[in-house]
């Protein structure tokens, strides 16, 4: 908990509108094992971490929204039923949650919102899904509207969707608001029963290298992929048609449509469909306490999503190719949609100092970028504070 940041928040708060506010606390995310396996119905197995969007809320009687961005010194306003997006591009997370709770049936109230938080943005640690959390929360809330915790998840994955314009699947908003301290969470995307299991790890860690790099074509790629697997199911239906999506299908029925689908289509599929099966595997290592098992798994993860999904980038794939050097370090991969972002890596905690000081340069030569690290242990989701 950032105990400074939330104290700021909540001055800025009732410097602003002079009452005691609701506060909230919604996480970022990363994700163990399981990439663009959640909107194929596959398994996920993320994490709520430290990082985090804060919220100071109270209601209004005018029926305006106050919206207040701490970090950017931003504003932005809009009467709760107003059917024109606001100008702003940083509020249309938000403006959805608003509309689509209304859509939903939902009578809300106005409100004001001071936010802000340390979830780096373009780092891969969802701060959009900690967004769109923890605002649900807070007009739950206020209105008690007992909003349950699936039921925001899908609320936030919407609002991606229709106001932002990325066809995401659940995983980071279910990982902020279902996160569970010092647990990894398993969610089935297809039933959404989910199993937490307890992270003990000896003496390894995760860390976060993030690249600072974010090249643009990450959420018109994100839409693209999704249509390939799309493409590739409806190959596959034609020979089996009970087949639903590509969590159904195995690699002996992809191959058998190898000639009615383009070679970058059978690609996508093949890696989802191996993503898919070595999520389980990384559960069974981890139930284990396996995590040299584990550790071949994010590499292997890595490798289909560089070579076969073609979501990685040459700053990712060097950072990854690095630790390979590294007997400290068990394994490592690009984490969330990609393009950039951060890599994730299982090393010896007490190397972890040695591991910085040897890529921070390296990196820093090659790319002319300093790199930055997180340390990610897993945390509670989005909760009143
Ligand atoms: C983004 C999306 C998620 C998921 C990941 C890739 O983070 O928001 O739904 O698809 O990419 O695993």
């Amino acid at each position: 908990m950032n105990k400074q940041l939330l104290e700021k928040i909540t001055e800025k708060f009732k410097e602003l509108y002079g009452v005691e506010p609701l506060l909230i606390r919604a996480p970022g995310r990363i994700n163990l094992i399981g990439e663009h396996t959640d909107y194929n119905e596959g398994y996920v197995l993320p994490c709520a971490v430290s990082p985090a969007i804060y919220f100071a809320m109270s209601n209004r009687e005018d029926g305006k929204v106050c919206l207040n961005s701490y970090d950017y010194g931003s504003y932005c306003e809009f009467k709760i039923d107003q059917k024109d997006r606001p100008k702003e591009q940083w509020a249309s997370y938000l403006y959805g949650i608003t509309q689509i709770i209304q859509e939903k049936g939902y009578k809300i109230s106005g409100f004001n919102c001071v936010f802000g938080g340390d979830v780096p943005v373009g780092a891969g640690m969802s701060s959009s899904a900690a967004l769109e959390s923890g605002l649900c929360l807070g007009i739950s809330q206020l209105n008690n509207l007992n909003l349950d915790k699936m039921e925001m998840a899908k609320i936030g994955q919407r609002s991606e969707h229709e106001y932002v314009g990325v066809k995401c699947g659940i995983m980071d908003q279910f990982a902020s608001i279902f996160g569970k301290q010092n647990h990894c969470v398993r969610l089935d995307c297809r039933s959404l029963k989910y199993e937490y299991s307890k992270l003990e790890m000896k003496d390894y860690i995760f860390v976060l290298t993030d690249s600072k790099v974010k090249h643009s074509l990450a959420s018109s790629e994100y839409n693209t992929r999704r249509e390939e697997c799309a493409a590739g199911v409806k190959a596959i239906q034609t020979k089996f048609p009970n087949i639903n999506s590509l969590r159904d299908a195995t690699i002996e029925q992809l191959n058998a449509v190898v000639g009615e689908i383009t070679d970058t289509v059978y690609n996508r599929c093949k890696y989802v469909i191996e993503e898919d099966s070595r999520v389980i595997e990384a559960c069974n290592a981890l139930n284990n306490n396996d995590l040299v098992k584990f550790g071949n798994l994010l590499y292997l993860s890595h490798n289909g999503l560089s070579k076969m999904y073609e979501v990685s980038c040459k700053e990712l794939d060097f950072l990854v190719d690095q630790t390979k050097k590294m007997d400290y370090i068990l394994g490592s991969r690009m984490m969330g949609g990609g393009f950039g972002g951060c890599t994730l890596s299982l090393i010896k905690a007490d190397k972890l100092q040695e591991y910085k000081s040897v890529i921070a340069p390296l990196y820093k030569e090659k790319f002319g970028i300093e790199c930055k690290f997180y340390a990610a242990t897993a945390e509670d989701g989005t909760a009143l504070v």
